[in-house]
């Protein structure tokens, strides 16, 4: 099946392409900037432009699983992990009801539940 993978060429992302291609499957490789296009052909990936703060659907259109593995990273302040990791993610789960899409995996965190449990830096992760 086709598998849009959202933050394609991140650690985890790098990871998952050539091993869903080894499985069968058809990567879409969901990135923000065309120089890496390159690395997603070379892991087995088809690259497609997809941005969370902007615009990613056309990105996902004809995938019929969805993997997110974005996130705004360590270095970024809290109101920007909670735009990508949460707000970012939230829209993916939106646009996946919009298009039919119904195979959705979320690269997550311990503690979810009850983020006020966490240590302050994984406060907006958990
Ligand atoms: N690594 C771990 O041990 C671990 C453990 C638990 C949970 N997680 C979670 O799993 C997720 C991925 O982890 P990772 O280690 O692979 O992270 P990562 O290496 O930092 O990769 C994150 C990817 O998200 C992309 N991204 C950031 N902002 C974006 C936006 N606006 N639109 C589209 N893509 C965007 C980045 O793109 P650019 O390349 O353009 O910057 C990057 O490729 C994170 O949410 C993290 O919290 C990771």
């Amino acid at each position: 099946m086709q598998v849009a993978v959202i933050g394609a060429n991140g650690g985890i992302g790098r990871e998952l392409l050539p091993r869903l291609e080894d499985a069968g499957h058809e990567p879409i490789g969901v990135v923000r900037d065309e120089s890496q296009f390159d690395e997603i052909r070379d892991r087995g990936g088809e690259p497609r432009l997809g941005d969370l703060e902007g615009e990613f659907e056309s990105a996902i259109e004809g995938a019929d699983a969805l993997v997110f593995t974005a996130g705004a990273g360590g270095d970024t302040d809290w109101g920007k992990t909670l735009l990508i990791d949460l707000w970012g993610a939230k829209r993916t789960i939106d646009a996946c009801v919009e298009h039919g899409i119904d195979r959705y995996v979320m690269i997550s965190s311990q503690g979810t539940d009850d983020p006020m449990t966490g240590p302050d830096a994984m406060r907006p992760y958990w």
